[in-house]
């Protein structure tokens, strides 16, 4: 396989692990990989390995049909512009369009687990991009990335602080995958070579409640943490009046616990195993590998 392989967000948390694992796991050669980013100043220490670095901005559509050129299979990393309904889907948009008019002959796209008619709010956004793949001339993997363990840092370490967690979620279970393993996944299914259209759901391989997490993390680090249910409602406004954050921005990360309440993110597949050939990392082995952070947090 010769292809040249092009990484956008590429100076995003999963982009460059992404990278890392085109180069050093699957010894992808430097000068197969393209790495577009709004700051190519950050990713000095890639080109001076013999990565190609190109500006790209979804606003900017000029810009991608620029950086895209030369590329045969694309990694869309989907972007975290949340600030104004609809801008995400309209970036993700230009990104496929300007994919199809510049030659790309395959997209691999981080989407969610179930987008379809789903309650939380930034759904739109992956389901309009999976319909955008679907109806373009492109083919492509979509990788339905469950949620990262690394999201539970935004709710850690005011539960560690306070003792208290509140939750919208019930008795809802999240199946956990580390960000790791969703950027080897992506890393390999971008070298792959292969352009059938398939769907994986990434998940860890196990599922849990937020009193479960409660549990396991207040044992690692010995302070207790008790999970508050609330209304989503009070949850919204819980957020608003602890960080000032606008109502509509606590709307959809209150709209996570719906989603989680309703079962939708519950689900273990065997698609990381499927497509990887190996294990997702443990959610007892990515506790132990943060508990320093943890016990600091
Ligand atoms: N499954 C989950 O639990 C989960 C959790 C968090 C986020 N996500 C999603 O997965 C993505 C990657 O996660 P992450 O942890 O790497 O997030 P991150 O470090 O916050 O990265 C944000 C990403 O968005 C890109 N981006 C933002 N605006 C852009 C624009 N105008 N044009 C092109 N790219 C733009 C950034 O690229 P540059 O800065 O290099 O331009 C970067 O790759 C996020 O953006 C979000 O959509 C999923």
């Amino acid at each position: 396989m010769s292809d040249t392989l092009l990484v956008t967000g590429a100076s995003g948390h999963l982009g460059q692990l992404v990278i890392t694992h085109l180069l050093d796991t699957l010894k992808v050669p430097p000068n197969r990989i393209i790495a577009t980013t709004r700051h190519p100043e950050k990713l000095a220490a890639l080109a001076a390995k013999g990565v190609t670095v190109r500006p790209a901005d979804f606003d900017d559509i000029a810009s991608l049909t620029a950086a895209f050129s030369g590329a045969q299979r694309l990694l869309l990393i989907s972007t975290d512009a949340l600030d104004r309904p609809g801008h995400r889907l309209a970036q993700h948009k230009n990104a496929v369009a300007a994919a199809a008019k510049t030659g790309v002959k395959h997209v691999v796209y981080t989407s969610m687990p179930l987008p379809e008619d789903s309650p939380l709010l930034i759904a739109p956004d992956h389901l309009g991009t999976e319909q955008a793949l679907a109806a373009s001339s492109l083919s492509w993997t979509l990788l339905r990335d469950c949620w990262y363990m690394e999201n539970l840092f935004m709710y850690l370490p005011s539960a560690l602080a306070t003792g208290q967690w509140y939750s919208a979620a019930g008795d809802g279970k999240v199946a956990y995958v580390s960000r790791a393993d969703c950027a080897r996944a992506a890393a390999m299914a971008l070298a792959s070579g292969d352009t059938s259209k398939a769907t994986y759901t990434l998940t860890g391989s196990e599922a849990f409640t937020t009193e479960d997490v409660a549990k396991k993390v207040s044992a690692l680090v010995g302070k207790p943490i008790a999970v508050v249910h609330v209304p989503v409602e009070g949850l919204i406004q819980g957020m608003v009046a602890a960080t000032g954050m606008p109502e509509p921005v606590a709307a959809i990360f209150a709209s996570f616990d719906t989603n989680t309440k309703a079962g939708r993110a519950s689900t273990v597949t065997g698609d990381f195993q499927k497509l990887t050939g190996a294990a997702p990392q443990k959610f007892a082995d990515w506790l132990d590998a943060n508990k320093a952070v943890l016990r600091g947090a």
